[in-house]
């Protein structure tokens, strides 16, 4: 049985995959990418983010996200969508415009209700708002906050509860909030907020980007999970992944391994942890050796597509 079928038999709505567009036309990447067994949601790495949605103002292009969304429907996949407001991948005109607080209000809205509006019912969850905060706590320096205020993340919530579909689960998504920390404390204190004044958020999403030797412990992240569970939201590793330092060896890929079963293990083990995605299962399409020089083989699958022993590990502990 592949991770889905054992993940759900372990209690998780579904173990899923990110897909890049770029690889799109690797058969036997796509193969495994929408096999249902192996991984019962996708996520789009790129299609939907806003350079590709929204090039120029008003003109919207789904092409890259309908080619990883369409065929996860037609396999039975749930999808989880990426995202609406980021700080990153945002069009020149965007990023370069001199924008009133009126005029951008205007623009986020127009942007989530036409993506949500294309996508309607079409996702398990959407990713509203994307890596808002820094690693001490405080907000990114982000267009976002500086024209709109803080004001910014509920707003992006309402609009996404106005147009997408009632069904549709909507998150706050980041990075290094898997441990209990200044930055997971006070995501935490910003649901515990938004619950308290009736502002839509259903979920956060802990992304897990980790890197062989200094990877939070199966304790860390299950006290962090809890930490937004406790605030009456669910929660998922979206994104996950476990660098190394290359050249690989079978000491770091034995580390790797330990890392993946424990934060899917995290997930199983906590009430409201409802599902993992890997941020790419294939070693030659992750995102890891550009952003971080010098790291690679994150992944579950090498180049020749063969499992490493993170696959079997997560495979074993479910
Ligand atoms: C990454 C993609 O995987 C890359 O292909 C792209 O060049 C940059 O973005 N956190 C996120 C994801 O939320 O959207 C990022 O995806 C990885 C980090």
């Amino acid at each position: 049985p592949g991770l889905d079928v054992l993940a759900k038999r372990a209690g998780l709505l579904y173990f899923g995959t990110a897909i890049d567009n770029v690889v799109l036309n690797n058969t036997k990447y796509v193969s495994i990418a929408h096999n249902r067994s192996e991984f019962g949601q996708v996520t789009p790495s790129n299609g939907q983010k806003w350079m590709y949605i929204e090039p120029e103002r008003n003109v919207f292009n789904y092409s890259m996200g309908d080619a990883i969304v369409k065929p996860g429907i037609k396999a039975g996949q749930m999808r989880r969508c990426h995202t609406f407001v980021w700080h990153n991948q945002l069009p020149a005109w965007l990023e370069k415009g001199n924008w009133t607080k009126a005029e951008l209000t205007k623009v986020l809205e127009n942007h989530i209700k036409n993506e949500a509006r294309h996508y309607y019912d079409q996702c398990y969850a959407w990713d509203v708002v994307n890596e808002a905060f820094e690693d001490n706590g405080t907000w990114r320096d982000t267009i976002w906050l500086r024209v709109l205020g803080k004001e910014y993340i509920e707003l992006a919530f309402k609009f996404a509860r106005k147009y997408a579909s009632p069904r549709t689960r909507l998150y706050y998504n980041d990075y290094g909030i898997e441990r209990v920390n200044n930055k997971s404390l006070a995501v935490a204190a910003l649901v515990k907020d938004y619950v308290k004044r009736d502002i839509p958020i259903d979920g956060v999403g802990l992304q897990a980007h980790f890197t062989v030797g200094r990877a939070p412990t199966y304790e860390n992240i299950k006290a962090s999970l809890n930490l937004f569970i406790k605030e009456k939201v669910e929660t998922a590793l979206t994104e996950l992944d476990v660098r190394l330092a290359l050249p690989d060896s079978p000491e770091k890929q034995a580390i790797q391994a330990e890392i993946y079963a424990n934060s899917t293990k995290a997930c199983v083990d906590v009430s409201d942890c409802v599902g993992v995605t890997v941020w790419d299962f294939w070693d030659p399409v992750s995102w890891v050796p550009e952003t971080f020089p010098g790291n690679g083989n994150a992944c579950l699958l090498d180049a020749d597509f063969k499992r490493k022993p993170a696959y079997y590990a997560i495979s074993d502990m479910l």
